[in-house]
């Protein structure tokens, strides 16, 4: 078993860390917040992910993770360092690439034997070079030996660690293709195909993975958009689609856009990165431009429903930016929510697990409940934003009560429309043609 290094304790970070240790290697995890590395030694997670805490309670008990704020530490006898933190988005789009160089240059300062290190955090195509040159400067004049593998991750945050455990693939990228062999040999009993690539091609296949799926959903909502106007029905326009194995039916809701933390920030890179060698990527900024436009347009619907919306009380259901998880990055809901705000809409909404977050960028006018049907009382229109399976079943004639008028606009086309409008609600969903 290896003894493997993580800097970063997010989604990435820790997931990895926690799983690689429930594999049985030895793991210590890194982390600058002190009040981050203080929590985890007493069992707190700083991120919401189902069964997670169980996976690292488990592996300390073992002894087999540990937590800690010094280089030192965590780097002395680590065979594998993984780099795991975050690259926001810049003023311009660029990934913002400060904490990367800063765990780089730590690494090259403190480590003092041979190791590979592999990077897993999203970074710009050509990163990987770059900490190469770093790292040959600082051991130049020494016995020590260094790889740099780019392992780019596809978590997915909800379902982080199944993903990790039952991954599609594994992407290897390295100069040294010895290199990519013993990282490979950490996910062998994982049993999935695995790609080793040159690293600047691996560090490509992250960004195009994500672009392509952040266009997938763009593309659906285009072709919802249309079938709105020509009285179609988007989501059997997707079943058809999606029943060809060319295309495959995943990502193919159509919805009121994609966000979190991965999607918006890594398609704006890519187009910064296209710019940054010269080209032009027209399809990557339209698949920006069309999510954007989608939040916009759910405003639209309810102005061509009510005329005015000043002074018309909504009710959102779901604020995280999607279900099983309380980030709202970029959620949709929020930005909806705003634009309604800035109509004169007054707004109350509920979230099962991201309303502690939502208080902190949500206008101060919008009321948040504790359930679904105090959201609805006296609202004129119900606004679906997030599918969380609790609102899958509400009780709908207790809403219809509740409620002052009877519109429902759901967001995510997740209610049967003829059962509420045998329920006397005027029901609108995305794409359904009406
Ligand atoms: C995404 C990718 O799916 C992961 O593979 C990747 O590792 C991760 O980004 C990352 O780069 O870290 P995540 O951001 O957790 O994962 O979320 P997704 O489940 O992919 O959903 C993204 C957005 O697309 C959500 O807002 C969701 O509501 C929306 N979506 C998804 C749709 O509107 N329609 C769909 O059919 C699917």
């Amino acid at each position: 078993m290896s003894k493997i290094t993580v800097i970063g304790t997010g989604y990435v970070g820790l997931v990895t860390g926690a799983c690689f240790a429930d594999l049985g290697n030895t793991v210590m995890c890194l982390d600058i917040d002190q009040k981050r590395i203080d929590g985890l030694h007493k069992g707190i997670m700083p991120i919401y992910e189902p069964g997670l805490e169980e996976i690292v309670e488990r592996a300390y008990r073992a002894k087999r993770i540990d937590f800690t704020t010094d280089y030192a530490a965590a780097l002395q006898s680590a065979e594998y360092v993984f780099i795991a933190v975050g690259t926001p988005s810049g003023e311009n789009g660029e990934a913002d690439m400060q904490y990367v160089e800063k765990a780089v240059k730590k690494i090259a300062e403190t480590i003092d034997h041979s190791f590979i290190l592999v990077d897993k955090s999203t970074v710009p195509v050509g990163t990987g070079d770059w900490a190469a040159k770093i790292l040959q400067e600082r051991f130049a004049e020494t016995e020590i030996k260094f790889s740099i593998v780019s392992n780019p991750e596809f978590l997915k945050e909800g379902t982080a660690i199944n993903d990790f455990m039952r991954p599609d693939r594994i992407v290897l990228g390295s100069n040294n293709r010895a290199a990519s062999e013993k990282i490979a040999e950490l996910y062998e009993s994982l049993r999935c195909p695995i790609l080793i690539t040159d690293i600047r091609t691996a560090e490509m296949i992250k960004y195009a993975s994500n672009a392509f799926l952040a266009a997938k959903i763009s593309f659906i909502n285009e072709i919802a958009n249309i079938c709105e106007r020509v009285g179609a029905n988007v989501v059997d326009v997707a079943k058809g689609m999606g029943l060809d194995s060319r295309i495959g039916p995943k990502f193919l809701n159509a919805g009121i856009g994609w966000g979190g933390s991965c999607f918006p920030k890594d398609v704006k890179a890519l187009v910064h990165i296209a710019q940054e060698f010269g080209t032009q990527p027209q399809l990557l900024q339209a698949v920006i431009e069309i999510n954007k436009y989608q939040r916009k347009h759910v405003v639209q619907k309810f102005e061509e429903i009510f005329g005015d919306i000043k002074g018309k009380r909504i009710g959102i259901l779901g604020l995280a930016f999607k279900p099983d998880t309380d980030d709202i990055r970029e959620s949709p809901a929020v930005d909806i929510i705003k634009y309604l705000t800035q109509k004169g809409a007054i707004i109350s909404a509920y979230d099962p697990a991201a309303m502690e977050l939502s208080k902190l960028v949500l206008p101060k006018e919008v009321s948040l409940y504790e359930n679904p049907y105090q959201v609805v009382e006296g609202t004129d229109a119900l606004l679906l934003a997030t599918e969380w399976n609790e609102f899958k079943q509400l009780d709908f004639e207790k809403i219809h009560q509740l409620m002052h008028g009877n519109v429902i606009l759901d967001g995510r086309n997740l209610w049967d429309p003829q059962s509420l409008t045998d329920l006397g609600f005027r029901y609108y969903g995305i794409g359904l043609g009406q």
